[in-house]
């Protein structure tokens, strides 16, 4: 789908998104805790996502917030209203799910006017031409979804979660199964409507790069709880956990214990060399800890220095103005390092053995598993 400058008309605002609340939330399936003491709150007019690991309860939250599951505790606010115990009919909830879930026997038309049953005719045919309109797909009016490609049918899914004029859209996976090209353009254009209509969204799913590309706030969720939810920079810089740390971003672990001498703190990483920390670290002295290396905090230098730890650097991928170096620091850890590929710098061209330094400033310091 090109994305043009093209002019079109804007579907009318039909109602700004609402706040979504969610406190302490428990959902179990047949005795089996699916989700524990959930908690967040999605500001009106934003995206967030939620991000995890399989099986974390992802899906299993947006159908409490749906109205689909009646939770064993906590509430949904949606706005000033309490809805937990408000059919999921009358939340003014739009959801799409993961295979879009298309009527197959009926058009995109009449797959889009499905929940305008209410609506006289007239009215309802407009509202139909106007998504469609929005959707970029009016010309595909008449077909069924079968003759349609992946990429039209989630967007069909999409005019018909809208068509309602929910104050709160769901979406779970809804890119999943789409090919890499397509999935950026459709979260672009996802932003774009949801920008546009000023709704509230919640989009699900475990691929990171689509929860940093789209999500206003992150809600990271592992086995049933929520790890840590705030703005995606918040969660890549300060991360709460070691799990937060690996699944927003790539993060080298490096195994240590922590030293202290005069000279203030040090880690004596699990090979041997020590590295003197810049700042207190908080961890009492023989502390098992785990630090966590983002690839732009390492740097690489083709001498020795008195700070550096020697490095066998093992394979060396271009990714744009990135050279990604997957090295083996002091015999034992291996590190990824990013660095930038300036013009005539020795960035393509490094020995096998170089040395690092590492941001220590920057690094996180987590206990050891
Ligand atoms: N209808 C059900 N009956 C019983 N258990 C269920 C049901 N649906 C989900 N579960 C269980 O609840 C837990 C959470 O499932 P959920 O579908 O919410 O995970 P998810 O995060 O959406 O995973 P995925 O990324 O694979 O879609 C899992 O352990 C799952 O097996
Ligand atoms: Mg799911």
């Amino acid at each position: 789908m090109a994305i043009a400058a093209e002019t079109y008309r804007e579907a009318q605002v039909p109602r700004l998104g609402q706040r979504l609340s969610v406190a302490g939330v428990s959902h179990a399936y047949a005795g089996a805790a699916a989700i524990e003491d959930v908690g967040f709150e999605v500001p009106a007019g934003t995206i967030a996502a939620i991000l995890g690991p399989s099986g974390c309860g992802k899906s299993t939250m947006l159908r409490v917030i749906a109205g689909l599951l009646r939770p064993n505790a906590g509430s949904v606010r949606i706005g000033e209203r309490d809805v937990t115990d408000i059919p999921a009919r009358e939340r003014s909830v739009g959801m799409v799910f993961q295979n879009y879930a298309l009527f197959p026997h009926l058009t995109v038309a009449e797959n889009v006017a499905y929940g305008l049953s209410r609506l006289p005719r007239a009215e309802r045919r407009e509202r139909v031409d106007e998504l469609l309109r929005l959707v970029r797909l009016t010309a595909f009016a008449d077909r069924l979804p079968r003759q349609m490609s992946g990429g039209q049918q989630q967007r069909v899914a999409v005019a018909r979660a809208l068509a309602p004029s929910p104050a709160i859209m769901l979406l779970d996976e809804p890119f999943a199964a789409l090919d890499r090209g397509l999935r950026a353009d459709l979260q672009f254009e996802f932003v774009r409507l949801q920008r546009s209509l000023g709704i509230t969204a919640i989009i699900v799913t475990h691929d990171q790069d689509e929860a940093q590309s789209v999500a206003d706030r992150l809600i990271v969720m592992n086995k049933g709880r929520v790890e840590q939810s705030g703005r995606p920079a918040e969660l890549y810089d300060s991360p709460a956990s070691l799990f937060v740390n690996g699944f927003v971003g790539h993060a080298s672990l490096l195994d240590a214990v922590v030293e202290t001498d005069a000279g203030g703190a040090g880690l004596r990483l699990s090979s041997g060399p020590l590295l003197p920390m810049p700042a207190p670290v908080g961890f009492v002295p023989g502390s098992p800890v785990v630090l966590a290396v983002r690839p732009e905090h390492v740097m690489l230098q083709p001498s020795p220095s008195a700070d550096a730890l020697p490095a066998k650097r093992l394979l060396s991928v271009p990714q744009g103005p990135l050279m990604m170096h997957d090295l083996l620091v002091a015999g034992a850890h291996p590190v990824r390092a990013a660095e930038n590929r300036v013009p005539g710098s020795l960035t393509d061209n490094l020995p096998e053995d170089v040395f690092v330094t590492f941001a220590l400033d920057r690094c996180r310091l987590f206990p050891a598993p």
